[in-house]
């Protein structure tokens, strides 16, 4: 690997502990004004201190987010549609490879419908963002997204998760489920997860928890952070799980679940 893309996937994923705390606000780009993003520097930038990296997309970064940051940036480069289209899926390449070097990123990510109607177009448009990307030593993540008729198990992400890393993808995201062992093993580049619809707090950070012990490298996570009603405190938690700092803390008569409350309280 050269020097420029082993560098970028090191600022991305922590050498001292294997793992990321990935943070996500690029969902405006298909929600529109998400709830807790109206304003989304006002969200972002308290929990920016404890992020690894920024997921968003290029006109939320040059619009609410001060260059002056040092926080790695990856850069939603696929969309086009909206929550409003019933072809909602059918993404394609909404940003290109200078304007990321521009933007001065440290990955593009890409989301790829595995199983859905357009399933073939978004897979080659990866495919030509890979291309691109892998000329300038960029990484790809690749965002498994799932249909709604889909079924979110291991066999199915398990698929996806692979299909992206036989096309190219330096790291793939994708959701946790039952066996998640399986998916991270049949899978040769690192896998985060993301965490999906606002659960509990509690709920969430288990979620973190089994990830990682199922062989996940980190989360990929939006809504449990900036939804939550103490967001600074929920993504401490989840940092303190995710790095494995925490495990030393998990103190002898504590279970899992504990640690997960203690960490939420800290
Ligand atoms: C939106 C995304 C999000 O970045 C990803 O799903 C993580 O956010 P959340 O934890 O809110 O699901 O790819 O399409």
């Amino acid at each position: 690997m050269d020097w420029g893309m082993a560098n970028r996937i090191n600022r991305i994923i922590r050498p001292d502990t294997g793992r990321t705390l990935m943070f996500a606000v690029d969902h405006g780009y298909f929600m529109g004004p998400t709830t807790g993003l109206e304003k989304l520097d006002e969200t972002v930038m308290p929990l920016l201190p404890y992020a690894d990296s920024l997921m968003l997309t290029r006109g939320a970064l040059r619009y609410y987010v001060t260059p002056k940051i040092d926080t790695p940036i990856i850069l939603r480069v696929s969309g086009g549609t909206s929550v409003l289209n019933k072809h909602m899926l059918h993404e394609g390449i909404v940003a290109g490879i200078e304007d990321a070097i521009r933007l001065n990123v440290a990955a593009v990510a890409f989301s790829i419908m595995v199983g859905a109607d357009y399933e073939r177009d978004t897979l080659l448009a990866f495919t030509e963002v890979i291309d691109m990307a892998e000329r300038y030593g960029i990484p790809t993540l690749a965002v498994t997204a799932v249909g709604k008729e889909l079924v979110r198990d291991a066999k199915y992400l398990g698929l996806a998760s692979r299909i992206a890393a036989e096309l190219g993808a330096r790291i793939v995201k994708t959701y946790y489920c039952d066996g998640f062992e399986k998916v991270v093993e049949s899978c040769p580049v690192p896998i985060i997860i993301a965490g999906g619809k606002k659960i509990p707090e509690k709920d969430a950070l288990k979620l973190t928890y089994d990830a990682l012990k199922a062989g996940a490298v980190g989360v990929d996570m939006g809504r449990n952070i900036w939804q939550s009603e103490n967001p600074v405190p929920m993504i401490k938690a989840v940092r303190g799980i995710v790095h494995p700092v925490s495990y030393t803390h998990l103190r002898a008569h504590e279970t899992e679940a504990d640690l997960v409350c203690r960490l939420l309280l800290e």
